[in-house]
């Protein structure tokens, strides 16, 4: 009988799997500060009611009605992977008041909630997985739809020279973040452009992780993205009925571990950026 080989591929079990990605590109501080401030910008008060598309493990609305007690959150993903951990983390380590005020489901953002919302936000690129000019046009609308009155839809964007080069691959060490080991190593994150097609602007990126122990899980997420440009996304929000079109800024202060991020209302964003990352801000 022949010996059985030894797999290399290591099975990245889920709980492993979105607190790795969530130490590696989430910040659900910085993300709920940036939808008030768009928020506020416009109408001088702050929005209490978000609903969180393409949710993943819904970090965001977990901090959302964190915030305040008037606050709301509606959480929207297709995978019943990521909504499970978060329910049995990020849910579970709410209090009561603050779990009643999150709603949960399991659902496609191209169908419109019945309870509207201050703020749309998504983040990390998701709606890049709409490839189509007509299926983006439909989620605008449908999330319009979901808006109150002087609601916002923010999306966030990632573009530039940089971002469109491929093969690329950049790495970056991740500390423990909490508990007995915080502030020691714990895995190097891996954000690879693995294709990029410039005839149709859809590209193919990954993220890997490393653990400090040796394991490896180098696909642990893939994604197959059309590159939206912005000047693309505001002609479809546009034509979604969107009437006030807004662009914010990264602006990053200070140096590698010091570096501070904020986002900056802007009409003109000049050329010598080699990756940006900007909010466009479509209100009702
Ligand atoms: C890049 S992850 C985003 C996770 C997290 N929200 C973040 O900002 O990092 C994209 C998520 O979108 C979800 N997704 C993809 N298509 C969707 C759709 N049509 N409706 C709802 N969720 C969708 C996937 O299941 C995945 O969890």
């Amino acid at each position: 009988m022949q010996a059985k080989k030894k797999s290399t591929e290591l099975y990245l079990e889920p709980d492993l799997k979105y607190s790795l990605y969530e130490a590696a590109v989430q910040d659900p501080i910085q993300q709920a500060e940036v939808f008030e401030k768009i928020y506020r910008e416009k109408h001088g008060e702050q929005p209490h009611i978000l609903r969180e598309d393409f949710c993943g493990s819904f970090l965001i609305s977990s901090e959302w009605v964190k915030r305040d007690s008037k606050n709301r959150a509606i959480a929207l993903d297709l995978d019943p992977a990521p909504l499970d951990y978060g329910k049995r983390t990020h849910l579970a380590s709410l209090s009561p008041s603050q779990q009643k005020r999150l709603s949960v489901y399991e659902q496609d953002v191209l169908e419109a909630t019945d309870l509207q919302a201050d703020v749309i936000g998504v983040c990390n690129f998701s709606f890049f997985i709409f490839h189509q000019r007509q299926t983006l046009i439909k989620y605008f609308e449908q999330a319009r739809k979901s808006l109150l009155e002087g609601g916002v839809l923010v999306l966030e964007m990632a573009g530039g020279p940089s971002f469109i080069d491929a093969p690329f691959e950049e790495d970056r060490d991740v500390e423990y973040d909490h508990g007995e080991q915080e502030g020691e190593p714990w895995f190097t994150y891996r954000w690879t452009h693995r294709s990029f097609e410039p005839l149709t602007h859809n590209g193919v990126y990954t993220i890997g992780f490393t653990l400090e122990t040796g394991e490896k899980y180098p696909d642990a997420f893939v994604y197959d993205w059309r590159v939206w440009t912005l000047p693309e996304v505001q002609e479809c929000a546009r034509e979604a009925g969107f009437s006030d079109i807004r662009v914010y800024w990264e602006m990053v202060e200070g140096e590698d571990d010091e570096e501070e991020s904020t986002y900056e209302w802007i009409t003109e964003a000049g050329s010598e950026y080699e990756t940006w990352i900007a909010y466009v801000a479509a209100f009702v």
